[in-house]
């Protein structure tokens, strides 16, 4: 559990039939969705592009792995050590890149993602950072290869 995600959670349940007592985070239907099922979760066998990327406030970790063909992302997956809003809106970010050229990936936004989310609380919109953060850094991974074999 991370140290953002701990604060969430008052120190003891409530008890049966009392409202919670610590803050309470809504997420809607869509985040909720791509949490408990996230699309696109796992690796790729040698993939065209990979990142793993860190947010050093919370410690959650975001890896991508994504498969290029003729410059289209065929193919992207992901694992997450991460929050249930870092999880929806990774999930959310691998279904935007999915199909579209690296370059048109490369353009998709925070903003694109919290939108496609139909939004997330404010507090949390940081954590769509992390998936648009390790989708770059794959991008750039392949680009940097794709360059050194000419
Ligand atoms: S609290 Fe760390 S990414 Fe959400």
């Amino acid at each position: 559990m991370t140290e953002e995600s701990s604060k969430d959670l008052p120190e003891k349940p409530p008890a049966p039939g009392s409202p919670p007592a610590g803050p309470i985070l809504f997420y809607n239907e869509i985040v909720i969705a791509h949490f408990t099922n996230p699309r696109n979760v796992g690796e790729l066998e040698n993939p065209d592009g990979e990142a793993v990327v860190g947010d050093p406030t919370c410690g959650d970790q975001m890896k991508v792995h994504i498969r290029v063909d003729s410059n289209i992302i065929v193919d992207i997956k992901f694992k997450s050590y991460g929050c249930p809003g870092a999880i929806a809106t990774s999930s959310m970010v691998t279904e935007l890149a999915k199909g579209k050229s690296t370059d048109e990936a490369l353009m998709i936004t925070d903003d694109d993602v919290v939108l496609s989310v139909g939004g997330i609380p404010e507090r949390k919109k940081h954590c769509s950072l992390l998936g648009i953060k390790a989708l770059q850094e794959a991008i750039n991974d392949y680009l940097r290869k794709a360059k050194d074999l000419g």
